[in-house]
């Protein structure tokens, strides 16, 4: 940040600027694209200090582009737009920079009328939009899902870069890989053309709580599908390399590299953007030793977690203060005993089973015999109702659950009150290793993690054999695989489209049956034999590795 100014007010406008050698990096990475030309127009469409249109000069002075350059800037914020100015003309080069809102300002801009684009584009999230202005973007742009600042931003460009032109976008890696990314995938990849991206994945080279990523993408059509070089940097726990390639050099290498960067090892991991034909599947980097490893395990693949059963997330109050705590006794009015029931949340999991309960609870006004959500006759708890009347004021607040049809002091996302009961597989939405754990004690997972009901499993060795991948360390490399993307300090996010793709091997084969076994004992000892968890990971090789049909007859059936 240059601007000294409020974190909300940066949150609401999007606003962190690009530091200098990313600027630079982005910058290089646009314009060695462009072709020869005698005079070259290039925009940053949200441009804030003008710092990615300095760097587009630097960029060109350097790669000796022999052209005119024509800079070309906006952005709503005018202190902003005065800063630009003065820092451009400060360096001595000529800008354009108009203060005013590009979403509206970009219709008279001529159609195709610019060479590249080089942008941050701010990110806002659908919350601090506003519902209503989020769907105004959306049937604008032609938009679906949760729209986020970006996507708007990013439509705009296939109608204003000239065929051939190039655009530069840093953004959060986030649009590779969610569901509501689609919007930035589709664009990317069926009006434009990546042509290089780059996961800047906890490299902290921006200063954001967004991950970065780079996609250098031309204005042509490429209907040959996804194809072009990607590369990924994420932090690893190992000894700093002493000398070395920079970071910005080892992300444009031929190979795989470690590198120094700010005191801290980061793996950078070189390979291609996974051939994919459509926009709803996540962007994935693809390497030949990574690949050939997938297709092994995918060949020896009985069903996926997703073929077995759906994967929830836990329960989401909108208003946890109110709902969720720990000490009960010393709030009044004092809701009935039978309404507060024992909550899982991410500290109570650990991998294989659930620890000891924190003695969080949740007051819960649902009936558990329901299937379906099902409130209590709260005449009959006064108490409770005593004591969300208390808190009106904040649960009336939450417009959308009176919106959705349902009553004020509601819970948003109950689940279905009589699964919580029945066994399940519990994980933690966010941990550095895998927390898959089996749950019989019939509590209720709290929204930082997901479950899944060993009902839906229909079983529960089969239930024990998910875990069991999950635990493993191939099931560790299989996930990063696919997923790919990390958060800060090597924390994997459990994202269900991901967790849903993790893989079970063919059940009757000895290492399966041995591998239930194993299992069974993690889950229910405290204290398992040392160098249980080795055997697993074991096992679990074992048992992908005899692959289909390979087994010997099962002796006593089929496992599930
Ligand atoms: C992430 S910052 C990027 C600034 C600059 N391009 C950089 O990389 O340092 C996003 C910028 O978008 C601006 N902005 C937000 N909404 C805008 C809009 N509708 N039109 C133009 N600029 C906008 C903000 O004021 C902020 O300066």
């Amino acid at each position: 940040m240059t601007l000294m100014e409020p974190a909300a007010d940066r949150k609401r406008h999007g606003k962190h600027y690009t530091p200098l050698d990313l600027a630079d990096f982005l910058a290089t990475r646009t314009l060695s694209r462009l072709g020869a030309s005698d005079r070259l127009t290039i925009l940053d469409p949200a441009c804030g200090d003008g710092e990615l249109l300095l760097a587009a000069h630097r960029a060109a002075v350097a790669l000796e582009l022999d052209a005119e350059l024509e800079l070309v800037g906006y952005d709503l914020d005018p202190i902003a737009v005065t800063i630009a100015r003065e820092r451009a003309a400060a360096a001595g080069v000529p800008v354009q920079i108009e203060q005013a809102d590009f979403l509206t300002a970009s219709r008279n801009l001529g159609a195709h009328a610019v060479d590249a684009v080089i942008t941050n584009p701010p990110y806002v999230r659908t919350q601090q939009l506003g519902q209503e202005f989020a769907q105004k973007l959306a049937s604008e742009f032609g938009l679906q899902g949760r729209v986020d600042l970006t996507h708007p931003f990013v439509a705009i460009m296939p109608k204003i870069l000239r065929p051939g032109g190039i655009l530069g976008l840093l953004c959060s890696n986030r649009f590779m890989t969610t569901k509501a990314g689609v919007n930035v995938r589709r664009i990317l990849q069926t009006d434009l053309t990546p042509v290089e991206v780059f996961d800047l994945g906890d490299t902290r080279l921006f200063d954001a709580a967004v991950l970065p990523a780079i996609v250098i993408a031309a204005n042509e059509r490429d209907t040959g599908g996804l194809d072009c070089p990607f590369s990924s940097a994420y932090e690893k726990s190992e000894a700093v390399p002493h000398a070395g390639l920079s970071l910005f050099s080892a992300l444009v290498a031929e190979t795989d590299s470690t590198v120094s960067h700010d005191g801290r090892a980061i793996a950078v991991k070189v390979g291609r953007l996974a051939h994919s034909s459509t926009p709803t599947d996540p962007w994935r980097l693809a390497h030949a030793s990574g690949d050939t490893w997938l297709s092994s395990i995918e060949s020896a693949t009985w069903k996926t977690f997703g073929d077995i059963a759906k994967i929830r997330v836990g329960i989401k109050t909108t208003a946890d203060a109110v709902f969720i705590g720990k000490n009960w006794e010393s709030r009044s009015p004092q809701p009935e005993a039978e309404l507060l029931l024992p909550l899982i949340t991410h500290d109570d999991v650990a991998a294989w089973r659930v620890g000891e309960m924190k003695s969080m609870k949740v007051l819960y006004p649902y009936d558990l015999r329901k299937p379906k959500r099902t409130l209590v006759d709260m005449r009959e708890y006064p108490g409770a109702m005593s004591y969300l009347e208390s808190h009106a004021e904040r649960l009336k607040g939450r417009k959308y659950v009176i919106e959705g049809g349902r009553q004020w002091y509601e819970i948003w996302v109950p689940q279905r009150p009589a699964d919580w009961a029945a066994p399940k597989i519990v994980f933690p939405d966010i941990s550095v290793a895998a927390q898959f754990a089996l749950d019989e004690s019939g509590a209720i997972v709290n929204g930082d993690c997901y479950w899944i009901s060993v009902t839906d499993i229909g079983s529960q060795e089969l239930a024990l054999l998910m875990l069991a991948v999950a635990n493993s360390s191939l099931g560790q490399r299989y996930y990063d695989e696919v997923c790919g993307n990390k958060l800060y300090a090597g924390r994997r996010r459990w994202m269900t489209q991901y967790v849903a793709r993790l893989p079970l091997p063919f059940p009757d084969s000895d290492a399966t049956r041995d591998l239930v076994a194993a299992a069974r004992e993690l889950v229910r000892c405290a204290d398992p034999e040392p160098g249980l968890l080795r055997t697993v990971d074991t096992l679990v090789e074992a048992a992908f590795a005899a692959g289909e049909g390979s087994a010997p007859p099962p002796s006593e059936g089929t496992l599930f």
